[in-house]
């Protein structure tokens, strides 16, 4: 469906969970975080019936987040019936830690592919960051990503000038002989990552660093631009969450845990869908009214930020 703004909706970012079985740095404080009360959160059940709705609505494509939406109990189960519904592209975005295990059945169930989250390919700084995570697992978690079909393979590397800054060159030089897309994001300094504000790197900045080609985009509603390096194999990617201009052709709206919908990103004002869909009220309605209503635009640029945390959004 439309919203007010001729905008088609088609694309839903579903978190499965706020928990995760990290602690990055810039996500998540050190002491853990209040997770939802489980009663707040949705049985795999109730994912699927508001993804029916959601589907009549004119969804398409679906992306599972977090948290980690690989510690979700019941997460293969939600993706056949989200193939069972109709979705045509079902991806996920993760850590990577439990990937090696799961990956197989990932695929079996439907899912298409998956983005990893890796900041860097230094075990004792990948340690640091993640408070305790292991690389190996990560790397393994890729390779069988890859054997699987899980493809392409992206990997979302937020870049931070002290930490990380220097591997930039090696991130794009697994571009080289690989069709792995390697993805930079702008660190967004809401929640955590305030504290790290001092650390943004520009896009820019590495675009022109390193002479990057551009390649023309494939997807207009993509926040990412693509370039590559003479002769590579893969893509690198870059994705702007504060200065991008891509809010006029934005087709994507956010479900949480708790079954309350996010219309941008950058929105905190949530609609809840769950406690309406356990009474039995009209949902479909709801939903529809609340896609007229997405906002045109995000107000980032005026320092609006989102207070909440990445793990409550997933990115
Ligand atoms: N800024 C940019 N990206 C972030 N992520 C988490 N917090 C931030 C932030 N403050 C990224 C993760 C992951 C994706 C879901 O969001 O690294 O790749
Ligand atoms: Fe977990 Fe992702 Fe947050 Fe790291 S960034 S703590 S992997 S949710």
């Amino acid at each position: 469906m439309k919203d007010q703004f001729n905008r088609e909706i088609n694309y839903l970012r579903i978190s499965l969970t706020d928990k995760c079985n990290l602690r990055c740095k810039y996500c998540m404080p050190e002491t853990g975080i209040d997770y939802v009360d489980h009663e707040d959160v949705m049985t795999i059940e109730e994912y699927l019936k508001i993804a029916k709705i959601f589907y009549d609505l004119g969804i398409r494509k679906v992306r599972l987040t977090g948290g980690e939406p690989l510690v979700k109990r019941g997460n293969i189960e939600l993706i056949k019936g989200l193939k069972e519904i109709g979705i045509e592209q079902i991806a996920m975005t993760t850590n990577g830690i439990l990937l090696k295990e799961k990956a197989k059945a990932l695929k079996e169930a439907g899912l298409d592919r998956v983005n990893i989250s890796l900041d860097t390919l230094d075990p004792v700084k990948f340690k640091e960051n993640t408070r305790g995570g292991d690389l190996e697992k990560v790397l393994e978690g890729m390779k069988e990503a890859k054997r699987v079909g899980l493809l392409p393979i992206k990997l979302n590397v937020v870049v931070m000038r002290d930490f990380n800054y220097d591997e930039v060159q090696d991130f794009i030089e697994m571009t080289k002989d690989e069709e792995i897309t390697v993805r930079f994001i702008e660190l967004m300094p809401l929640g955590e990552a305030l504290k790290y504000k001092d650390q943004f790197v520009s896009n820019e900045e590495i675009i022109e660093k390193f002479k990057l080609i551009p390649i023309p985009p494939k997807d207009i509603s993509s926040p990412a631009k693509y370039y590559k390096i003479d002769g590579g194999k893969g893509e690198i990617g870059f994705i702007n969450p504060v200065s991008c201009t891509f809010c006029a052709n934005c087709n994507r709206i956010r479900l949480d845990c708790k079954g309350s919908i996010l219309l941008c990103l950058h929105s905190t004002k949530r609609i809840d869908l769950l406690k309406p869909l356990r009474e039995g009220e009209d949902v479909e309605q709801l939903l529809r009214d609340a896609i007229f209503d997405k906002p045109e635009s995000h107000h980032l640029e005026d320092g609006d930020y989102n207070p909440d945390q990445m793990n409550t959004i997933g990115g």
